[in-house]
């Protein structure tokens, strides 16, 4: 059997979809599991994380397996001059999955290329990060009981959220769909996606800021202003502000309308919404490790 790598959301099915969901509703019951004995997971992280290389590590202990690699690439080779092609081939050989998040887009892709054994895209630049969008659709599955007919907001950096582009595809996939763009001209949703949408048949909606439309919707996907894709620094001043989340601003909303964010937050969504119970950003990072045992465990195929 040829290796399953996870590089675009699109490497799935809508039935592989379906069963990350279910396989990730297993893990909740029940997290602590053998699936991994013996086996060795190394993380290769090249940019910053919080989230997904700590509960992608929860998720490797939880299943019984060991971790290597590093949070830093300066600890590692490649701050010698050592290239990805030369580090993908040697760390292939020490484990039985490769999971990386590195800042170049299809970076993963050309991984999975020179891997001997699966690689799981953990974020490549502003492309894809598609064990983040299988966490928010089960956190969306959760909480909506669904994932066909939403009316989905996105909000803020729409052009280098790479979360936001892994999740509009992989929404696309189910029946009738609606999306709902907030962001500035220059952080609008790129032109390849819309294209995308237009082919589909599927409706969507840019808007320049927050209107009472918000009222319809059934997910708000929050997102951080991403400083580091910006090449100007004044071009980020200018756009780090736009959009901010406020409590009173909900009011109006669905009583089931859920507030998702794949986190960091900066300051896009205020303090004061936590409470809210429509604030969701906190259950979806946890729902992170469900999600990411059942990747791996369907990777591997030991599901
Ligand atoms: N959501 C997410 O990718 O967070 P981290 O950058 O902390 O991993």
């Amino acid at each position: 059997m040829s290796k399953r790598d996870l590089i675009s959301i699109m490497d799935y099915t809508k039935e592989e979809y379906l069963r990350i969901m279910e396989l990730a509703a297993e893990f909740e019951k029940n997290p602590n599991q053998d699936l991994l004995k013996g086996k060795v997971v190394a993380t290769l992280f090249f940019e910053p994380s919080t989230r997904t290389r700590l509960s992608f590590e929860t998720a490797i202990n939880r299943l019984g397996g060991k971790v290597i690699g590093f949070s830093d690439s300066n600890n590692s080779s490649v701050s010698k001059g050592e290239t990805l092609y030369d580090t993908i081939k040697i760390v292939s050989n020490y484990a039985d999955l490769i999971i990386i998040r590195h800042p170049l887009e299809g970076s993963a892709r050309y991984a999975a290329e020179i891997s001997s054994v699966p690689v799981i895209n953990a974020g490549d630049g502003a492309n894809q990060h598609p064990s983040q969008t299988l966490l928010d659709m089960y956190s969306i599955k959760k909480t909506q009981g669904t994932l066909d007919n939403l009316n989905i907001f996105m909000v803020g950096d729409l052009k280098y959220g790479r979360t936001v582009h892994s999740l509009l595809m992989a929404i696309s996939q189910f029946e009738n769909p609606i999306f709902n763009f907030i962001a500035p001209e220059e952080l609008q949703i790129p032109k390849e996606y819309k294209i995308y949408l237009k082919e589909k048949g599927i409706r969507f909606f840019e808007h320049p800021e927050f209107t009472d439309i918000i009222s319809e919707a059934d997910i708000v996907y929050m997102t951080r202003v991403q400083k580091e894709r910006f090449s100007d620094p004044i071009e980020y001043e200018n756009v780090k502000n736009v959009f901010i989340l406020k409590n009173k601003m909900l009011e109006k909303t669905k009583p089931n309308m859920r507030i998702l964010h794949p986190l960091p937050r900066i300051n896009e969504i205020s303090r004061d919404v936590d409470q809210n119970k429509k604030a969701y950003y906190f259950q979806q990072a946890h729902n992170g490790i469900f999600a990411r045992e059942a990747i791996i465990a369907h990777t591997l195929g030991l599901d």
